[in-house]
């Protein structure tokens, strides 16, 4: 007989945009709803550049998800050219700031503040190493000159190698990986080096996102690469190792942001996020690697302790709303009126 529920330690989400004032309020519940913990990006209009912007940010998230009492946002800074590294450590030591996240600038969403050459900033994250205070990193180069489906590969020999040859002991977990390059480079690392996988690029490649007609809403940074990067990131998630965790990079835009001559990056993943990424380790045959990746991997990585609760899923067919929200607010989420052979319950 086939599995019909099943029940795991209760998983957190490791990347998270959650977004500010009405959006914040719009989204939060579908995150705490699933997860018991989530890493919640910086990448505000105004970017949260010090542990008091992260305070009273966390202060807000908690109004907007004051019906779920046990969620808890693990909040990061944005790094700048200019960051104090004294009050990120600080932060951090005082238990407001989890980690902090590197952009390079002009990399996504919000993100020209970020760093101009990470070389700039080596002196934080020499303190930031010092600490065990953990860098997440958007690893794609820049420049005009690299075509989009190469960025993150190159990102890797230019930036990262010579980043944790400087800094062999530095915390770093490499965000929404995209390529076999980026899980080869990874597992191939210390154990001071981890990745999140969104369940987007475990289950899309560029020809959804592109033929038969452009899809917006499956256009996300970094981009969807071919299959067999697809196929890559699938064996990584599903393979035991505890390099590799959950993190959906839930990133929500108005539909008219994304539906436009000029689209927003980003895919609303958060409200079915456990049912695809399950969907994801059964099509595998992995089930039973599951709970390493979603509620283990990620709080031992971390140093924080594993949630208590457990969650149930059910293998019981359900129909992905077309849109959640009104008028200006109105958001799709990832799979919009597709059938889901999972539920959350
Ligand atoms: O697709 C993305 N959306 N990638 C990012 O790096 C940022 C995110 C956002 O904030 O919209
Ligand atoms: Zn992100």
């Amino acid at each position: 007989m086939s599995t019909q529920s099943i029940t795991i330690t209760q998983p957190d989400d490791w990347h998270v945009h959650l977004r500010d004032d009405a959006m914040l309020t719009q989204v939060a519940s579908y995150t705490a709803r699933q997860f018991g913990r989530a890493i919640i990006m910086p990448n505000l209009a105004t970017p949260v550049t010090t542990t008091a912007l992260a305070a009273a940010y966390r202060d807000r998230i908690l109004a907007a998800t004051k019906g779920q009492p046990d969620f808890q946002p693990l909040m990061t800074a944005y790094l700048t050219d200019t960051i104090d590294a004294n009050d990120l450590v600080q932060g951090h030591q005082q238990g407001v700031l989890t980690a902090a996240k590197l952009y390079p600038a002009n990399a996504t969403t919000n993100s020209a503040f970020g760093v101009s050459d990470v070389k700039t900033i080596y002196p934080v994250l020499e303190a930031m190493q010092k600490a065990g205070m953990p860098l997440l990193v958007h690893g794609e180069v820049v420049s005009h000159d690299v075509d989009i489906f190469d960025r993150e590969a190159l990102f890797i020999e230019t930036t990262m190698e010579p980043l944790l040859k400087a800094m062999p002991e530095l915390k770093v977990v490499f965000e929404h990986i995209t390529t076999k390059d980026a899980a080869d480079f990874v597992a191939s690392s210390g154990d001071n080096i981890a990745a999140t996988i969104t369940a987007h690029h475990l289950q899309i490649n560029r020809n959804d996102m592109l033929v038969g007609g452009i899809r917006p809403h499956l256009y996300c940074l970094p981009v969807a690469k071919r299959e067999l990067h697809r196929l890559a990131l699938r064996q990584a998630a599903t393979s035991g190792s505890k390099k590799f965790f959950l993190g959906t990079d839930t990133a929500p835009h108005r539909i008219g942001d994304k539906e436009s001559a000029c689209g927003c990056a980003g895919i609303f993943s958060a409200p079915h996020a456990l049912e695809n990424y399950l969907q994801v380790f059964e099509e595998e045959n992995a089930i039973e690697h599951f709970e390493a990746f979603a509620s283990f991997n990620g709080p031992d990585f971390y140093r924080l302790p594993r949630n208590e609760k457990t969650i149930t899923l059910e293998k019981k067919e359900q129909t992905v709303p077309e849109v959640i929200g009104e008028g200006d607010l109105a958001v799709m989420p990832y799979r919009a009126g597709e059938v889901l052979g999972w539920q959350f319950t």
